[in-house]
């Protein structure tokens, strides 16, 4: 039987990049605003006075120092601090189709495939901007597309999630060639004015074409390898958007947006990656010596470089595990594939490498990737 491999990859990067200062002097404008409207309640002690955010704490915390977002303006307005996103009629792309359009255009063309060529689509991410008809049967039709597509949701491990699922449909004959997508509009689920999450999230889109071995056309594809993926279930990442709001009594305007226990995921979700990966490489046969790259899910460089020492067993360098989340911030399921997609090119044939990536649920997934 033949093998599957990733042979394209593409990203699409949102037009607006959002330092931390910039959104540091928008987050403390509006405290500004509340203690000065509470002055009187503070100066008597009935009241705290909200504290100011800071980049310093930011990038020491996180390792973020930038992301790109659809828009800007209304995030960075202290008044709203929420994207303007305008409402697009039913005739229309919707926002995720044209993301996704971007990066699969890229996928595709480094893959050497026609659009018409995919007969399986799938849309993977945390936040997908409407119930139905799918994300993934809209994208089909618009790349012109065969075959079947659907969404699904594994929140920031979505991407391994959806590999694997490719590879199975491929292996048993289900679908010949894949396209993955991961479109994320992290920043219409982010509560900006939370001074503990208010910097995670960018914006962005990955995807990757996913095909047997014997039908790719370029010369050095990554062998989809053994996997492995868990889950186990945890409130320390919620979001309870969904259709059951208005169900019930109104709640606080962010009380349905994203919220962790950003110290509890650390430590919790740690220990979870690490016997993860280091399960799949003991099955796999692997020692921590003959691994390349780990491609991690982009949620805070000190996270991931715990998870890289413990693996490889030594101090990883950049080479080891790329990050992107300076530039990129958190774009939950896109974040893993594009530093796939910015880090791959120097691998020579022979190199094995890790894609993992995991998050709320809790859930994560690793894929063992060999260059051909
Ligand atoms: C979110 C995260 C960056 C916070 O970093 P942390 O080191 O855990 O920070 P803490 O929340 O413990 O806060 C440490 C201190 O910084 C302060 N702080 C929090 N946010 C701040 C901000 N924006 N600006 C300045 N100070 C801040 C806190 O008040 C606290 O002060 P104290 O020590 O005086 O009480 C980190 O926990 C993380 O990335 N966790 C993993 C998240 C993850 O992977 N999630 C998956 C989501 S998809």
């Amino acid at each position: 039987m033949s093998a599957v491999v990733i042979s394209g990859s593409g990203i699409f990067t949102p037009p607006f990049a959002v330092s931390n200062d910039a959104l540091v002097s928008a987050f403390n404008a509006r405290v500004d605003r509340i203690n000065s409207a509470n002055a009187a309640a503070i100066e008597r002690g009935e009241q705290q006075p909200l504290p100011y955010s800071s980049s310093e704490f930011i990038d020491k915390a996180s390792g973020i120092k930038s992301r790109f977002l659809m828009d800007a303006e209304g995030v960075l307005d202290p008044e709203r601090l929420c994207p303007r996103l305008p409402a697009r009629s039913d005739d229309e792309p919707s926002l995720m189709v044209e993301m996704a359009l971007v990066a699969a255009r890229d996928a595709l063309v480094a893959a050497r495939v026609e659009g018409a060529e995919i007969d399986l689509v799938i849309v993977a991410a945390s936040n997908l901007e409407r119930a139905y008809p799918a994300i993934a049967v809209e994208l089909q039709q618009a790349l012109g597309a065969g075959g079947y597509a659907f969404d699904m949701n594994v929140a920031c491990a979505s991407a391994t999630f959806a590999l694997s699922t490719a590879a199975d449909a491929i292996s048993c004959g289900a679908a010949t060639r894949a396209l993955l997508v991961n479109p994320e509009i992290c920043s219409a689920h982010a509560n900006f004015a939370d001074r503990d999450s208010h910097f995670i999230f960018g914006d962005g889109c990955a995807a990757l074409v996913v095909e047997r071995e014997d039908l790719c056309r370029i010369a050095h594809p990554f062998v989809v390898g053994g996997r492995q993926l868990v889950t186990s279930f945890s409130n320390n990442i919620r979001n309870n958007a969904g259709f059951l709001g208005r169900c019930r009594p109104p709640v606080a305007p962010h009380a349905e947006l994203f919220r962790q226990n950003g110290r509890k995921v650390f430590k919790e979700v740690l220990p979870l990656v690490v016997e993860l990966i280091e399960g799949l490489m003991a099955r796999e046969g692997l020692s921590s010596g003959q691994l390349a790259r780990l491609w991690l899910h982009q949620a805070n460089s000190n996270m991931n470089q715990f998870i890289a020492r413990k693996v490889l067993g030594r101090e990883p360098d950049e080479g080891n595990a790329p990050t992107i989340l300076d530039r990129y911030g958190n774009t939950s399921s896109a974040g893993s594939v594009i530093a796939f997609h910015l880090h791959h090119q120097d691998l020579v044939p022979g190199s094995i490498a890790i894609l993992c990536a995991f998050g709320a649920g809790y859930s994560a997934g690793a894929v063992v990737l060999r260059r051909r």
